[in-house]
C-alpha cells in the first residue's frame, strides 16, 4: 500500500470514523493493493461500480493469465481423443476439480456439471427432476426467476407448488412457518425445496442449516448460490445440498458464459433427462430411435462445452483463494454497514427519511446488496428508472428494478395479490402485458428498486461517491 494513499485516508475524518465503527476494514488493505495493480480501469475511468451482484469484476492479471494459456496452447473439441482434444479435456477436468476443492465438497460425495450459467444449471434441474402428482416444490418468496420457472416444469407434471412468504420489511422468514410447510410433504414423493442462499433482491442470507431440516424431512434441497458464492464461504463439507447452480462472472467477472450445477452424486442419480444432445450419450441409434445415456456429469452437458473458457474459471478461483473469501466478506460487511448506518441519516428538511430499505438494515446475516428506493420531501417515491439515469451521469453502475425476483418485490413494494389478479386477469392482459401497462394496473406504484452490491473490489470511496450523489436527492 502506498503511504501517501494511506495518509490521505487517515486525515479523513469521515475515513476515521467508519474505522471507528468497522475496525475489521483495515485487515483487509491487501485488496486496496490488488485494486491499485490489477483494477485501474476503474480509477482511470472514475468509475463507481456499484452492480457486484449484476455481475463481477475481473482483474488485469487473470485476463493475462488465461490469454497467455490460450496463445500458448492447442485446444481442440473434447469429444475426440487426439492432441488437441486431450489438451482440452485435461483442462476442463482439472476445473472441475479444482471447484470441488474451492467448495471443500468431496469428489466422492458431489460432482460438477458445466452450464452456460445458473439459470442453465437451474433448468437442468427442473426438467430433470422426478416431480408428479403428490410431489411438492417448495420455495421461498425471495427466489430469483430461473428458480421460480421450475415450477412450470413442476405444474406440468401434476405437483404442487407453494412459497413460503417473507415478514417485510426486513423480508426474513419465520422458521416456524418453514417448519410448518416442511412436515406436510407426502412421503413416497420426490419434494424438491428451493431457497437462495443469499436473496439478489434483498441480500437477505437464510440459514444453511434449513438444508438439514429439509433433509431431516425427506426433502430434496436446491441452493441457489448464485448471489452468496462471490462473496461468502459456502463449505459443501459442512452444508451439504443437494443442487448448487452457479454464475462464475458474478464470483470474478471472467469467463461470462460459464456456470455450473455442483450435484450430490446420490441425488442426481434421480433425475432424468427429457432428451439427449451430443455429447450425452454412449450410444444412440437412429434405426432403432433408442439411446444410452453417459454417466454424468456427461449426461447432463448438452453438445460441446466452452472449452476455451472453461479453464479461465481456475484461474478466477485462485484469485478469490488467494485474497481469502474470509477477508472479502469482512470488508463488503464493513462497507455495507457503512453505507446502510449513512443512508438511514439522510433526512429531508421536514426531517423525513431519503430513503425506505428493504431488507436487513443492521449487518447480521445479509450479504453485501442493498436494495432501496428514494422518497421526496411529500414521502412520493421516486422513479428507480431516473435514479438509474442520474446515477449513470455520474459514472454510477448501480441495478433498478426488480432485479428478476419478483416475489420479494411484490413484498417488498407492497403490491397486493388483488391487484396482481386484477392485471393478469384482464381480457387483454391474456398474452401480453408491457411494463407501462402494470404500471398502470398497480396505481402507478413504485413497481421496483435500486440495488447497490458491493463485491470484491468496493473500497471505502465507492460508498462516499454514493452517498454524495443521494444526499442530491435531498429536498
Ligand atoms: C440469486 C440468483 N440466482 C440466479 C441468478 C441467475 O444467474 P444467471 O443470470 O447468471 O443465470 C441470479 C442472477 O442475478 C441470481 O442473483
Amino acid at each position: 500500500m502506498s503511504k501517501l494513499w494511506f495518509n490521505h485516508r487517515m486525515t479523513n475524518s469521515r475515513y476515521e470514523s467508519f474505522l471507528q465503527a468497522y475496525p475489521a476494514y483495515p485487515s483487509t488493505y491487501k485488496i486496496d493493493e490488488l485494486r491499485g495493480k490489477d483494477f485501474q480501469r476503474l480509477e482511470r475511468q472514475q468509475h463507481v461500480y456499484l452492480d457486484y451482484t449484476g455481475g463481477g469484476l475481473y482483474a488485469d492479471s487473470q485476463v493475462r493469465q488465461h490469454q497467455r494459456a490460450l496463445l500458448d496452447g492447442v485446444f481442440g473439441n473434447p469429444h475426440s481423443s487426439n492432441p488437441s482434444s486431450r489438451a482440452s479435456t485435461e483442462r476442463i477436468e482439472q476445473t472441475r476439480s479444482r471447484i470441488l476443492q474451492f467448495f471443500n465438497a468431496s469428489p466422492e460425495e458431489y460432482l460438477v456439471i458445466f452450464s452456460s450459467n445458473a439459470s442453465g444449471a437451474l433448468k437442468l434441474v427442473g426438467e430433470s427432476y422426478p416431480f408428479s402428482t403428490g410431489s411438492t416444490y417448495l420455495l421461498t418468496f425471495d427466489n430469483h426467476n430461473s428458480v421460480n420457472g421450475i415450477r412450470e416444469y413442476a405444474l406440468a407434471k401434476g405437483a404442487t407448488v407453494q412459497y413460503i412468504p417473507l415478514l417485510p420489511p426486513r423480508m426474513r422468514v419465520e422458521e416456524v412457518k418453514l417448519l410448518e410447510f416442511l412436515e406436510q410433504s407426502r412421503a413416497g414423493c420426490n419434494n424438491l425445496f428451493a431457497f437462495p442462499a443469499q436473496s439478489n433482491f434483498s441480500s437477505v442470507q437464510h440459514p444453511l442449516e434449513w438444508i438439514e431440516l429439509a433433509h431431516a424431512r425427506g426433502w430434496d434441497v436446491l441452493l441457489d448460490a448464485a448471489a452468496f458464492a462471490p462473496t461468502n464461504r459456502l463449505d459443501l463439507s459442512l452444508y451439504k445440498p443437494d443442487f448448487v447452480p452457479i454464475s462464475f462472472y458474478k464470483m470474478f467477472g471472467y469467463p461470462t458464459g460459464v456456470g455450473a450445477l455442483l450435484a450430490r452424486r446420490s441425488v442426481l442419480t434421480k433425475l432424468r433427462r427429457p432428451w439427449f444432445a451430443g455429447g450425452t450419450i454412449t450410444v444412440a441409434s437412429v434405426t432403432e430411435k433408442k439411446h444410452y445415456l453417459a454417466d454424468a456429469p456427461a449426461a447432463f452437458e448438452d453438445g460441446t462445452l466452452d472449452y476455451l473458457n472453461i479453464p479461465a474459471v481456475s484461474t478466477g478461483l485462485n484469485y478469490l483463494d488467494a485474497i481469502g473469501m474470509d477477508l472479502i466478506h469482512t470488508r463488503v460487511i464493513c462497507l455495507t454497514g457503512w453505507m446502510l448506518q449513512n443512508l438511514l441519516e439522510l433526512k429531508h428538511r421536514n426531517g423525513l427519511p431519503l430513503v425506505k430499505i428493504y431488507g436487513p438494515v443492521d449487518t447480521r446475516a445479509r450479504g453485501g446488496a442493498v436494495a432501496l428506493n428514494f422518497v421526496d420531501a411529500q414521502g412520493n417515491v421516486l422513479d428507480h428508472r431516473w435514479i438509474e439515469e442520474r446515477a449513470s451521469q455520474s459514472n454510477i453502475s448501480i441495478r433498478t428494478g426488480c432485479f428478476c425476483n419478483p416475489g420479494a418485490g411484490e413484498l417488498a413494494l407492497e403490491i397486493s395479490s388483488s391487484e396482481l389478479t386484477s392485471c393478469f386477469t384482464r381480457p387483454d392482459h391474456a398474452q401480453r402485458l408491457t411494463y407501462d401497462e402494470f404500471r398502470l394496473c398497480i396505481n402507478n406504484k413504485a413497481s421496483g428498486a435500486v440495488r447497490i452490491s458491493f463485491g470484491l473490489m468496493s473500497n471505502f470511496e465507492d460508498v462516499e461517491k454514493f452517498l454524495v450523489f443521494a444526499s442530491t436527492l435531498m429536498d
